[in-house]
């Protein structure tokens, strides 16, 4: 089995279920918050050691309790920590999440620490990149350290999926010759492309354009459009559920089809795995918490 790293974002959740999303100006009651761990990055490692690969988080934290929330919460699914960066004047991430009735979300990030990930950090971890075979990226630390990261690894001749959560206002295009899988939801497609959210055939179209030999859009409830230069051009759909809470689906998708690509499975085999762990995902609430482990998986090969 291949080895994973996750370079991204560590958040701790706070998370409140509401009857509908608040407009401006209007007050709601929820009945509790939980704080769960979270954080796009985290949820990504997460989902990759409780799906079974070798997994290690690189990112920032604080020195504070919720930093130890985000490590136990790791630690449960195998994923090895110990490089970890702890910045003693840092608070950890974290991240309001307000669920409604639908299971949708909206999230505020406060970064903390993510936002202090540097190209140094990166430098001086090089060992990192060099001893794992798949990168994993989002964009929940700074746009020049993914950047960076993503470079040295195409350079180390590794794999490097890029999840671009959130996408930035700053999105380099440079960054797209070191991608070999890009896996944006239709919202962040049509915000990197400007095509319309519905017609993430044509965005699909243009980030291939750009150099990204495999492009995977995530649909929610209509499964995930492959558009790759040696599989060709694919509708993989998922089967219906009851959604509960969204929240970490796209995460799970993203890990779980690095976690395939690393035992051998073909693309499309990798994003029918990654779909089937999104499905259940989506019936369970919160962010790590709501991710299986692979015997909970239904999944023929
Ligand atoms: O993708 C879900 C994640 O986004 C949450 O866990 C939250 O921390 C934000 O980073």
């Amino acid at each position: 089995m291949k080895k994973i790293l996750v370079v991204g974002s560590l958040n701790v959740d706070m998370v409140v279920r509401v009857p509908h999303m608040p407009v401006a100006g209007e007050t709601i009651l929820a009945e509790k918050a939980d704080t769960v761990p979270g954080g796009k990055g985290a949820n990504q490692a997460y989902a990759a050691g409780k799906l079974g690969a070798q997994t290690i988080m690189f990112g920032a934290v604080g020195n504070d309790r919720y930093a130890e929330i985000e490590k136990k919460s790791l630690q449960s699914a195998g994923v090895d920590v110990s490089r970890l960066i702890v910045r003693a004047d840092c608070d950890t991430g974290l991240a309001w999440i307000t669920v409604n009735d639908e299971g949708d979300n909206s999230i505020v990030v406060v970064s903390g620490a993510n936002k202090t990930l540097s190209e140094k950090d990166i430098a001086d971890n090089d060992d990192l990149l060099h001893s794992c075979d798949i990168v994993l990226c989002q964009m929940e630390i700074p746009v020049q350290t993914v950047l960076c990261v993503a470079r040295r690894a195409k350079e180390l001749g590794k794999t490097v999926i890029l999840d671009p959560a959130p996408v930035p206002k700053d999105f380099p295009a440079e960054l797209y010759a070191y991608v070999d899988i890009i896996k944006p939801n239709e919202t962040e497609l049509s915000l990197l492309t400007g095509a319309a959210s519905s017609d993430y055939e044509k965005g699909a179209d243009i980030l291939r354009s750009r150099g990204v030999k495999n492009v995977i859009v995530t649909l929610g409830g209509a499964g995930a459009f492959v558009n790759s230069e040696a599989e060709g051009k694919h509708m993989l759909t998922v089967r219906p559920v009851p959604v509960v809470d969204t929240t970490a689906a796209g995460d799970s998708f993203t890990a779980a089809l690095a976690v395939r690509l690393a035992s051998g499975s073909s693309l499309l085999q990798a994003v029918r795995y990654a779909n089937e762990v999104a499905t259940i995902v989506v019936t369970r609430k919160g962010a790590q918490t709501s991710i299986p482990t692979a015997a909970e998986v239904p999944f023929d090969d």
